[in-house]
């Protein structure tokens, strides 16, 4: 990372790290930014004592934090009172898109079943999406081929790609769940919660990466003159 982007992170990670108290149980997103997150609480771990459960969108975001002295927990002891999480896009009305780390469908679990979410970026995740931009759905892989078929169908969707993963394996990415990813090349959206459900409403799609059912209560923005923090007025 960018030891600009880091500033811009670490400078939102603060501000949000003011709303962890000792003992409190928080669910945790995937990536980067969150791992940025993590990196500050850990350091209120081991210098303050501080006691923090989390509950994991991924196995990536579980060895981070378990190595920073978090506890793990599950949604059958505790339900979280916060989840922070990253994302890739914040849209005007608090809409996010997420999924870069293909870790969406945990993060969506994690974030609409806290009581509120709270969501860490760098100011470069505010710039207008492009004419065609991404948005991905995981899809159970038996399915893939006539999810592929029907998301075409829908005249917002101009190209289907299967995620294929990078170095270390061959073929498509297999998410922690043992599904793929599609990522959805997307044009003209009129209605965020909208398509959010209809993509849900495809059999074989098990989530997909627009967050706008539910938003998040604090969105903490690091810029290269402070940190703005967006929220529902
Ligand atoms: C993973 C996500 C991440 O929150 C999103 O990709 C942002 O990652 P980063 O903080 O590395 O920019 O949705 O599924």
């Amino acid at each position: 990372m960018a030891e600009e982007t880091y500033i811009l992170k670490k400078r939102a990670a603060e501000e949000t790290l003011k709303y962890i108290k000792d003992g409190m149980v928080i669910g945790l997103g995937s990536g980067s930014t969150v791992k940025v997150f993590i990196d500050l609480l850990g350091k209120k771990i081991s210098e303050e004592g501080y006691v923090i459960y989390f509950i994991s969108s991924s196995i990536d975001t579980s060895i981070y934090a378990s190595s920073k002295g978090l506890k793990e927990t599950t949604f059958l002891e505790h339900e979280p009172e916060l989840a922070v999480d990253g994302a890739d896009h914040v849209l005007p009305g608090l809409v996010l898109i997420k999924g870069g780390g293909g870790a969406f469908l945990r993060e969506k679990i994690v974030d609409y079943y806290s009581k509120e979410y709270f969501i860490i970026v760098d100011e470069t995740k505010l710039s207008p999406l492009r004419d065609s931009f991404k948005v991905p759905i995981e899809v159970f892989p038996q399915a893939f081929k006539l999810v592929m078929k029907k998301v075409l169908e829908m005249s917002e969707v101009v190209n289907a790609e299967l995620r294929i993963a990078g170095r270390g394996k061959l073929g498509p990415v297999i998410t922690d769940n043992g599904n793929f990813v599609l990522d959805l090349y997307m044009v003209n959206i009129k209605d965020w919660e909208k398509l959010e459900v209809e993509l849900n409403s495809i059999p074989g799609v098990l989530e997909n990466g627009v967050f706008a059912k539910k938003k998040p209560s604090k969105i903490f923005v690091g810029k290269k003159d402070g940190v703005v923090v967006l929220q529902e007025t």
